[in-house]
């Protein structure tokens, strides 16, 4: 099939979160199916820094008509591996920037028009470019206005651009709204600015329009699915989600294990793998050193790694700070976003600095060297479209600790509850059931044979991108 997947965020050249490992890892293993994968992208600074995109070809000038308005862009393409292309969007005015959607706590005033931008240009590429996409797969809100502007321009010009579009949620909280205004920038008719179009409380909500105007919706992860039908997980938009149901599907992320694999990660001190842990144990001595911690401390020591953001239930983590001081365990926490979190966190480390640490930053490495020499993964969030680090740590022997929502309920299994096949620990997303989880997880750190079968058994999931994979050509197949 060709398959036109467009999306704000890619691994391994721009990513400010799972988005990005999802996208990148379908569209290379759709590529390795043998089916030709196009990608498009926002040309921000560090794609086009990035080596890869060093010998991009322009392939097209653009004029995007944003209510008579005509702003010109670059398309170019750069083919990172067999059978996969990625198209950059360029303008430098929208994405020569440091970072994709804002700085610190606040997005860029100009994000309705960045990415109107983008997906209009997507639009003039396939219409110009001359690429017949079967199917065109477009990812959460930056890229949701696609599936309407498709339709709308084949209508116009009488054309076939795309036999079927896809919307895939990864996280319904983001759903790109903004003033009505910016309804115009689309030159859309007026007609769909109304409560069964783009229209949400008098604003613009592109995501609402991704999920209405799409031919199938999926998910990343089938409880996921389920809970954006209700008022407590459908961030306003449960109603919007209902009149899709019959199309709607959750399909679970996996785990891209060229990347986020022991065996064979190079950005590791040690590899390792289920039958010989020794280098795990390398793993663990070099993050207690880098987090100025005793190198001989017995207790477990627990990570974090996440978008620091009310969804991943910080604020749980913060409430139970005393658990970390009365215990002999270590907590490491690498993570950026919310300043006030950031602030509470860097006053835990300095109550305590032989105990709890802290990295503010974005750091490759060093996630995977928290997912390696950790003994437990902290991620109690308040919602979870699907998660990816609860996977990763699996996979790496590090038991994660999470709350039962979303893609955590449907991939880790309490090993309180099933003796024989739990390969975590979860709780409740609130203060007092995730500190009854670290007691648990106290427990079954000193009982060392126990922890070892529990670990074994986490190492041995099957988390593969080949079947996620397999799930996405099937509705791709289906629907057409
Ligand atoms: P979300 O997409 O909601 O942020 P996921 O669990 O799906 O959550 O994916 C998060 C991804 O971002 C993981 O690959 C994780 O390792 C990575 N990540 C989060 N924060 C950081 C950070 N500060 N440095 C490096 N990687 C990070
Ligand atoms: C979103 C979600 C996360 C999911 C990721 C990739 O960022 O918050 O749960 O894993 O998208 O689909």
């Amino acid at each position: 099939m060709k398959i036109v997947h467009v999306a704000s965020e890619l691994f391994p050249y721009v990513k400010t979160g799972g988005l990005a490992d999802a996208v990148g890892a379908l569209c290379g293993a759709l590529a390795d199916n043998g089916h030709e994968v196009a990608v498009f992208l926002p040309g921000y600074r560090a794609v086009l820094e990035h080596k890869d995109a060093a010998g991009a070809e322009r392939r097209l000038r653009l004029k995007v008509d944003m209510a008579n308005d005509f702003l010109s862009g670059d398309v170019r393409v750069f083919s990172p591996r067999k059978n996969l292309r990625v198209f950059l969007i360029c303008r430098e005015e929208f994405f020569d920037r440091r970072a994709p959607y804002g700085t610190g706590d606040r997005d860029y005033e100009d994000n309705a028009d960045r990415f109107i931008f983008f997906c209009k240009a997507v639009v003039e590429m396939l219409r110009l470019g001359d690429l017949q996409a079967d199917v065109v797969h477009c990812h959460d809100w930056q890229a949701a206005l696609l599936p309407i502007l498709l339709r709308e321009t084949e209508r116009r010009h009488s054309v076939t651009l795309a036999l079927k579009t896809i919307f895939t949620i990864h996280n319904i909280a983001y759903q790109g709204v903004f003033p009505a205004k910016a309804f115009a920038r689309t030159n859309l008719p007026d007609e769909l600015f109304h409560m069964d179009g783009l229209e949400y409380y008098s604003q613009i909500n592109l995501m609402k329009g991704g999920i209405l105007f799409a031919d199938r919706v999926t998910t990343v992860s089938p409880r996921y699915a389920q809970e954006i039908q209700t008022p407590e997980f459908g961030c306003g938009l449960d109603g919007v989600v209902q009149t899709r149901a019959d199309d709607i599907v959750g399909l679970l992320n996996g785990v891209d294990n060229s990347v986020w694999n022991p065996a064979l990660d190079a950005l590791l001190p040690a590899r390792y793998s289920a039958s010989n842990l020794a280098g795990k144990a390398g793993c663990r001595a070099e993050l207690l050193k880098r987090c100025g911690f005793a190198p001989d401390c017995k207790g477990p020591v627990f990570g974090v790694v996440a978008r620091l953001a009310e969804q991943k239930g910080i604020d749980f983590i913060l409430a139970n700070r005393d658990f970390f001081f009365e215990h002999d365990c270590r907590l490491v926490v690498l993570g950026s976003g919310n300043r006030r979190m950031e602030e509470d966190l860097r006053e835990i480390v300095r109550m305590a600095p032989q105990r709890v640490y802290l990295s503010a930053q974005l750091d490759e490495a060093m996630s995977h060297l928290i997912e390696a020499g950790g003994d437990f993964f902290i991620m109690p969030s308040v919602f979870e479209p699907c998660g990816l680090n609860q996977m990763y740590s699996q996979v790496y022997g590090t038991l994660p600790i999470v709350s039962r929502v979303g893609g955590l309920a449907d991939t880790v299994i309490d090993a309180d509850e099933s003796p024989l096949l739990g390969t975590g620990l979860m709780c409740d997303p609130s203060t007092a059931s995730l500190r009854d989880a670290l007691q648990r997880a106290l427990t079954l750190y000193a009982d060392k044979p126990r922890y070892a079968a529990v670990q074994q058994r986490a190492m041995a999931r099957d988390f593969s991108w080949q079947v996620a994979a397999a799930g996405y050509e099937s509705l791709y197949q289906d629907s057409l």
